[in-house]
């Protein structure tokens, strides 16, 4: 059977194999890799445990795979271009030669500061190529990698650190972004000043721009490559060995460290990789996710290198130093395939048609879409105006839960529709149940989204907390695993994607968990209690409605917005800004006290005609308040 899937049927035929059988059908796809040695058990499982195990007894190394393999027919080959924020900079190409060099000089970095295998490696990096390089360097060494995105604040930074007990943190004095310079080091010794378990930081010099550094336990990336060695074997893996942790917001609490395993993240990472956007040799590749995010992880780094593809690395902003940015970076490296988001889209859509019409786009053949629904005027814009009407566009449906794509036309081989991400990938067994839980068969159906089966590429734990994740993913309905969307099927079987059924905000294609933002809001001295909601947003897909109680009287309300928007932004970050802050008197409570966001969520929407059934709130006067007040 084909690894690459090259037309409709063969993707049918797959699937129906991947179903029927899908220990012979992993097991065949796992052959396309090097192993130090072979699985004793392809798979053993229950959704009880959970307790998920791909490839037990097998001995890899996943940087043998996106490296040392490459070497003798690729090692003069492009793995990384990487784009400055500055144009005057100049981009950067590494060989897959020399990217294996730097990943061995940079093991043995990380070996003579202590790392061993297992310990856990805290990486706070912009977008450079160095941000990879120490990635695959953990992996290399059998270190476990949580990458926390360079955008999240210094108290977000230290609760990550923190949950995974790192002692070691890799870092730069700073970042370019747009137009702005970002201080990283100094969030960083933010942190670290509640990480009293971090000895080690390595530096990266970026900006150039001094900072302090504490000598007992800052130290200079270049000058540490000095004292190390360029020769590394890489250290050997158990299949279920831990690769990386990455956090996500969930409803409840904070956010959550994603534990994914070596090999079948390895081999679903690559298989979905190569067969959604069907790359093809020589081709440029580019996906503008930061590596702090899932698909940094899985389809900037290493899907592509596992299939020794060209992965293009940007730095900036697709606004900075103008509006054309990506198409000028398209023409530039000539780029075959590019993944986005549709916030993105939609933010360049906004600046007009003029500015892809400046460029030729020409070297383009397949586009891609992830991260939140995609609507259908976005999708027929980035279809016409980017892809000319002449580039399949896949819209890719997956979580940091996943590992990899689960729904998603297979580029030119699937056929697309607006705003649906279509069909599974083979492996992929979705259902859709009510809220009971009872699956809903047929095809026109509406509810929210299941998986029956695992998949290589799933979730194995979260980190620390194993009763979390069940709790989280398998233990809302009995057997399955819960994405947390709801979705439509239509009369094909091809799936729409709806978005999120619980407490968990997609703004600008990032999870933030409403209960998150609420916390955050209530750090300000005057505030009582809060109650965060998404609302349709132009641009953002979602943005935050925050509707506050304050026990204090003030005259100027915009003063105290912005204090609080400050708040936010020194405990979570920019992403998690709210664009609307109301003030009221109180919510919307049962007479359990549980807040009935469903009501919130309505108003903010700006469907206040339509509130449904409120006689089982303890004050019903309160509705009318908000009302009065609402913002929109
Ligand atoms: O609601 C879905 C939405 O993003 C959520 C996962 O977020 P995260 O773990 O941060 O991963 C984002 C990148 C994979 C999902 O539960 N989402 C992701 N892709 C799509 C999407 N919603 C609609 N269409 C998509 N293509």
């Amino acid at each position: 059977m084909p690894y690459r899937i090259s037309n409709f049927e063969e993707y049918k035929s797959e699937y129906q194999q991947s179903v029927s059988d899908p220990e012979g059908f992993w097991a065949e796809k796992a052959e396309n890799f090097e192993w130090r040695k072979k699985w004793d058990k392809v798979l053993d499982w229950n959704f009880t445990g959970p307790d998920i195990k791909w490839f037990s007894g097998a001995k890899l190394n996943i940087t043998e795979n996106c490296l040392d393999r490459h070497l003798i027919t690729k090692g003069d080959q492009t793995a990384i271009i990487w784009e400055p924020n500055n144009t005057e900079e100049n981009s950067i190409s590494l060989s897959y030669k020399e990217l294996y060099e730097k990943v061995c000089k940079f093991s043995n970095v990380l070996i003579n500061n202590g790392v061993k295998k297992g310990d856990r490696v805290c990486i706070y990096l912009p977008m450079v190529p160095e941000a990879a390089i120490a990635m695959l360097a953990c992996a290399r060494i059998g270190a476990i990698h949580s990458v926390i995105f360079a955008g999240f604040s210094a108290a977000s930074l230290s609760d990550r650190i923190l949950d995974t007990d790192a002692q070691i943190v890799i870092t730069s004095d700073g970042g370019f972004r747009g137009n702005k310079k970002i201080n990283i080091k100094e969030i960083v010794d933010q942190a670290l000043d509640k990480c009293p378990e971090v000895k080690t930081c390595i530096v990266l010099k970026r900006t150039g721009d001094e900072v302090k550094m504490i000598s007992s336990r800052d130290k200079w990336w270049h000058l540490e490559e000095l004292s190390a060695g360029k020769e590394h074997l890489s250290e050997e893996m158990e299949a279920e060995d831990p690769l990386f942790i990455l956090y996500t917001s969930g409803s409840t609490g904070k956010p959550k460290g994603v534990v994914h395993t070596t090999a079948g993240y390895m081999v679903y990472s690559h298989y979905s990789f190569l067969n959604v956007f069907q790359y093809n040799k020589n081709d440029v590749y580019w996906c503008t996710a930061d590596v702090g995010w899932i698909t940094g992880h899985s389809y900037l780094l290493y899907g592509p290198l596992l299939e020794g593809a060209t992965t293009l690395m940007f730095e900036g902003i697709p606004t900075y130093p103008n509006a054309g940015r990506f198409w000028e970076i398209i023409d530039k490296h000539q780029v075959n395939i590019f993944y986005t988001a549709p916030t993105a889209i939609r933010s360049l859509m906004a600046m007009g048609d003029e500015w892809p019409a400046k460029y030729k786009l020409d070297s383009l053949r397949v586009l891609g879409s992830v991260g939140e629904p995609i609507n259908e005027e976005a999708w027929h814009w980035y279809s016409d105006k980017i892809g000319k009407n002449n580039c399949p566009l896949v819209d890719t449906w997956w979580q940091t839960e996943t590992g990899g794509i689960l729904i998603s036309p297979l580029a030119g081989i699937t056929p697309t529709i607006p705003s649906f991400a279509t069909l599974p990938l083979p492996g992929i067994q979705p259902l859709i149940v009510d809220s009971e839980g009872k699956e809903i068969m047929g095809n026109n159906v509406e509810g929210n989204l299941c998986m029956k089966f695992p998949w290589p590429g799933i979730i194995r734990t979260t980190y620390g907390d194993h009763e979390r994740c069940r709790q989280n993913y398998f233990a809302t309905y009995p057997n399955l695993y819960f994405t947390g969307d709801g979705c439509k099927r239509d009369e094909n079987g091809n799936y729409r994607i709806l978005g999120r059924v619980d407490d968990v905000m997609n703004i600008s294609g990032h999870r933030i968990g409403t209960a998150e933002v609420e916390s955050a809001i209530n750090e300000h001295k005057f505030v009582v209690e809060s109650a965060v909601v998404g609302f349709p947003h132009s641009i953002k897909g979602q943005g935050i409605y925050a509707y506050v109680i304050c026990d204090f009287e003030f005259e100027d309300a915009d003063k105290v917005r912005n204090e609080i928007i400050s708040e936010v932004v020194k405990i979570i970050g920019p992403i998690a800004k709210p664009d609307k802050i109301q003030f009221v008197k109180g919510l919307p409570k049962t007479r359990s006290g549980k807040i009935m966001r469903r009501i919130l969520r309505k108003i903010a929407e700006g469907e206040v005609s339509n509130l449904g059934d409120i006689s089982t709130l303890l004050d019903p006067g309160v509705v009318e308040d908000i009302k009065n007040g609402a913002l929109v």
